[in-house]
Parts: structure tokens; sequence; C-alpha cells
């Protein structure tokens, strides 16, 4: 039996937040050992055992201690309680751009980051070409960092963590920077690792990506360890959650004590993306006129209208990008006893290129009553079309034009 390569038993971590920000330095060293602080528990008894060879994933709501948890396993911070093993050689790649030094080149960031990492020159020497080749820096391997931008930076970071040839590879949301064509690149560089028997450990708001790469998932939830298990089941329970508090959000009036799921009564069977040529697919392009097509069936007559929704994120952090639902849209729906289908046209797709991933539900108009909802239903590509965009998630569909 392998030795787990992870495993973190009863780690709780604790920061002190400190007041009284403005004061002088003198003030601050009058005072001395009295400075006032709060303590914020990052993590709170988390424990977990990652198996060597296992992808993992960590997942959980912005702050929820997904980093601080990574950087306890990578020995950079030390826990106050409980303690961190790990079995094999350790390659972290944190946040962005920690342990690069920015006055420095990139040639010489790769030998400083190789010998940290644990290598020799001549080591190093062997594994230039592919460490500066696989970023895509040769053109700029001699200029300074301080002057690359923030996806040149995580992809020699990212370069450099797999060439050094660690057995438990830590990656911190880097499919978040970095074009589609480098987060390419990156999978088939996990998949490779995989494939060897290695162990990596991701964190990542794209979880999508989560669930098609990992084998286990952690979810995190200030700080403390909600459940780990099969990434489909969790995730599916996180966005469950996530989609609660949007609901909850939206929802002012209702008492909570009133809301209530009435499971199968209503459900929603299936979301497909239709491309412009009236096909089901999961590719369409920037322009493209396409639909968004929902099949539900009800069990019985529906008393109240029905509200079809769905969201749409970025696979790459899962910011929330749009929510389209029947009402605001202004078609009130009737259901009764057996199948229906409703169609959301957009004349113009505007998101740009890259991966997103859909959600949808089927409540009543106020929304105290969720029938079904079905978190990351839908998984689709953006290919490049018109507009010819590169940036962010969509386009504003302006035209430019010099006025002076
Ligand atoms: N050095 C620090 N000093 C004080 N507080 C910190 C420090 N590092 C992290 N925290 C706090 O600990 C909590 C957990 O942070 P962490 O970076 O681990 O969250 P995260 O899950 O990685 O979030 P995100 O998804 O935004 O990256 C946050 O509230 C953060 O503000
Ligand atoms: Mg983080």
């Amino acid at each position: 039996m392998n030795k787990p390569a992870v495993v973190v038993d009863d780690v709780s971590k604790m920061f002190r937040i400190y007041h009284e920000r403005n004061q002088s330095l003198k003030a601050a060293l009058m005072r001395g050992r009295r400075a006032k602080y709060d303590e914020f528990w990052a993590l709170k008894d988390v424990s977990l055992e990652i198996a060597s060879g296992q992808t993992y994933g960590l997942v959980g709501h912005n702050g929820s201690g997904k980093s601080t948890l990574l950087k306890t396993m990578a020995k950079i911070l030390r826990p106050d309680s409980g303690a961190v093993e790990t079995n094999g050689k350790v390659s972290a790649l944190l946040e962005l751009g920690a342990g690069f030094h920015p006055e420095l080149s990139g040639r010489d960031n790769v030998y400083l980051n190789g010998s940290i990492l644990g290598l020799s020159k001549r080591e190093i020497d062997a594994k230039f070409d592919d460490i500066v080749g696989f970023a895509g820096l040769e053109d700029f391997v001699d200029q300074p960092v301080k002057n690359y931008s923030s996806g040149m930076y995580v992809r020699l970071g990212f370069s450099i963590a797999i060439n050094v040839d660690p057995e438990i590879l830590m990656v911190d949301e880097i499919l978040a920077v970095g074009d589609e064509e480098f987060q390419r690149r990156c999978m088939e560089k996990f998949k490779d690792f995989k494939d060897d028997g290695k162990t990596i450990i991701v964190v990542s708001h794209a979880l999508g990506t989560v669930r098609t790469m990992c084998d286990e998932v952690a979810w995190l939830d200030h700080g403390r360890l909600v459940e780990t298990g099969d990434p489909n089941t969790i995730i599916d329970k996180y966005t469950d959650v996530q989609v609660e508090k949007v609901a909850e959000a939206h929802q002012h009036d209702d008492d909570s004590a009133d809301r209530q799921r009435t499971p199968g009564l209503l459900t929603l069977d299936g979301v497909e993306l239709i491309g412009p040529d009236g096909e089901p697919t999961t590719t369409v392009r920037t322009g493209d006129e396409v639909r968004i097509r929902f099949d539900f069936e009800a069990k019985e007559d529906i008393r109240d209208d029905v509200v079809v929704a769905m969201w749409i994120h970025g696979s790459a952090d899962g910011s929330n990008l749009t929510g389209p639902n029947t009402d605001d849209g202004g078609l009130p729906l009737r259901v009764s006893k057996g199948r229906g289908q409703v169609e959301l046209t957009v004349p113009h797709l505007m998101l740009l290129p890259g991966v997103y991933e859909a959600g949808a539900a089927m409540t009543d108009p106020s929304r105290a009553n969720h029938y079904d909802h079905k978190p990351g239903i839908l998984r689709f590509t953006v290919q490049s079309g018109t507009p010819t965009e590169r940036y962010g998630y969509f386009s504003l569909g302006g035209t430019w034009a010099r006025t002076i």
C-alpha cells in the first residue's frame, strides 16, 4: 500500500488582523506588545487525506481558505495547530508571481526558482529550453519579469513548477489566467502527470474543469471542511448552496419557512444549446444566432405560473455573467401535466471565446418554490467569431470612431 501523498491532520490556521492601521511607526513601537488585533481563523479543524496519484480539487467561496490550506500543504505556512505530512517532492505554484524577483530577468528567475526547488545548475541548464519553450517566452527571457504581463508570470511559474519533476504538484488558480491555448496545454500537462502516477492538487473556481479532471474534491466554507468526495456529488451540492444564496438574496419578502421544494412535480429534463444550423451543439462562435432550449415535464397541472431561469458563468473563474429568465423576459408560463419546452433565442451571441458553464432552474414567480434546479447542466465553448474581440467575457457590441 502506498503512503498517502498528503495527510492534513486537524489543521487550524489563525491570522491576526491588526487595527489602528494609520498610526505612526513611533506610536506602534511605543505601544509595543500591546498592539490590538482580532484573531481570524482562516482554517479550523481541517482533516483530509490525499492518496498518492490522485488529482484532488479544493473548492469553496472567496475567502473560504483554499489558498491558505494549499500553502500549509506546501509548508509555506505553518498551522497553529494540527499537522501536515507530505510524502514526495512538492512543487507548488501559488499566487501570481510568488517566488519571482521582479528586477531579475526571466532567465535568472528560472535559475533562482529552480534552485529553490532543489535543482542543481546543471539540471536547470538541461531543462532551461523546455521551461522557456513551454511558457512561450523565448523572446522575453532576458527582460526583467517586472515587465511581464500576469499571463506571462503564470506561464513561467507553471512551466518551472512542472519541469522540476515533482511527485506532488500544487497549483492555485492558474486556469483563471492565461489564454485558451495555454489552458489547453496545462490540461495536457496535468494529464501526462496523472498518467505518470503523480499527485496533483488544484484550487479552482473553474468548477467544470474540476469536475472533469479531479478524482476527489474537498469543499471548504469559512475555513471549515464541509465535505470531501466524488467531484460531481460535491460540486452539485456546493453549487446548490451558491444558487440558494443567490435565490435568497433575490427573495426579500418571502419568509424562508414558506420555501419548500416539491421534488418530482416538475422536472427540468434537459438544456441544450442550438447552433445556427438548428442542431444541438456545444461549440458556437461569437456573433452566432443561437437558441437555448429547455425541456421539462410536469406530473400534474401546476397551479402557479412557472419561471424558467438560467445563469451562465465563465468556467475560468466561476464568475456569474448573466441570468436570463422567462419572468424578466416577459413570458408568462402556465404548465399543465405532460411535457413542455421553452426556448431562449439569442440573435447575436456576445460571449467572447472561452468555455462557459450554465445552470438552470424552474421556480414559481416568487422564487419561493424551486421545482427543480440543475447547476452545471450545460457546458459549451465559444470560438472566435464576429466581433473579434479577445478580452473579457463578452462584447459590448460597440463600434469605434475617431471623433477629434
Ligand atoms: N496573511 C494573511 N493575513 C490575514 N488574513 C489572511 C491572510 N491570508 C489569508 N487571510 C484571510 O484568510 C481567509 C482565507 O483566505 P484564502 O486566501 O485562503 O481564501 P481562498 O479560499 O483562497 O479565497 P479566493 O477564492 O478568493 O482565492 C480570507 O478571509 C483572507 O482574507
Ligand atoms: Mg485563493
